[in-house]
């Protein structure tokens, strides 16, 4: 399949609204309290059940259209930043994919009945296991670290390309640039 140079529209808004959905599901999942033996869940565990869900659609539904509309890394760019940031590119889907599976993993071994959003019956995965939920409560937490970190990367890259090397990187993201 050839590579486009550009990335098109519905590539540039399903990346930044990945970030805003991130950036709403970290600070629910750090204030919200913490998991207590026979603990109910309430409005902040359900609100956040429900954007890891919708998190999980959109990353199923943005990798699907990456891999049906490849672009190639800018060519100016020398070849271990072309490797290097295909590298993290591939490892940010890996990283929000196990997050968020994860997390399904475990509010499903806990038993508990939850909405998405208050609308419909939270889909769960399981049945009540306590055993296994310590197991995958674990694995969510480490993800979770996992994708931050590799979030920093990314984001570190990107501000070097914006005040280091004054190249048009960021622009490849942003509205405007040519979608073909
Ligand atoms: C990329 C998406 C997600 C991110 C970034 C995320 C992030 C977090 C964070 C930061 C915490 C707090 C844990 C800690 O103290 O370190 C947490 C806990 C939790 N998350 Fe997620 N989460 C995501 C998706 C999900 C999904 C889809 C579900 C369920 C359907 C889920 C279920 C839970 C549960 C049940 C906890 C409580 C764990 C505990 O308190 O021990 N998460 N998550
Ligand atoms: C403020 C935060 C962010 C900035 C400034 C930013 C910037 C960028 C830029 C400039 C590119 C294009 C790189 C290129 O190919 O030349 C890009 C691509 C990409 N970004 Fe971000 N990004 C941010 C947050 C995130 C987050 C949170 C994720 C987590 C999933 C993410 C995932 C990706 C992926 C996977 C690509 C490759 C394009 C694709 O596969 O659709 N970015 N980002």
């Amino acid at each position: 399949m050839t590579r486009q140079l550009h990335y098109g529209t519905p590539a540039k808004v399903f990346h930044w609204l990945v970030v805003v959905l991130l950036a709403v599901q970290y600070p629910i999942g750090w204030l919200m309290p913490d998991i207590h033996r026979g603990m109910q869940p309430g409005v902040p565990m359900t609100l956040h059940v429900s954007f890891g869900l919708t998190l999980l659609v959109v990353i199923v539904l943005r990798f699907i259209w990456r891999l049906t509309h490849p672009v190639a890394p800018e060519s100016t760019l020398p070849a271990w930043q072309r490797l290097s940031s295909e590298a993290v590119h591939w490892m940010l889907y890996v990283a929000v994919l196990a997050t968020t599976l994860t997390g399904w993993l475990f509010a499903s071994f806990r038993g508990w009945t939850l909405t998405f959003f208050y609308l419909f019956p939270f889909p769960m995965l399981a049945s009540d296991n306590a055993a296994a939920g310590r197991v995958i409560d674990g694995l969510h937490q480490a993800a979770e670290w996992l994708l931050l970190a590799l979030i920093v990367i990314h984001v570190g890259a990107a501000l070097v390309h914006i005040y280091v090397y004054r190249d048009r990187i960021m622009q490849r993201m942003l509205p405007g640039e040519p979608s073909v």
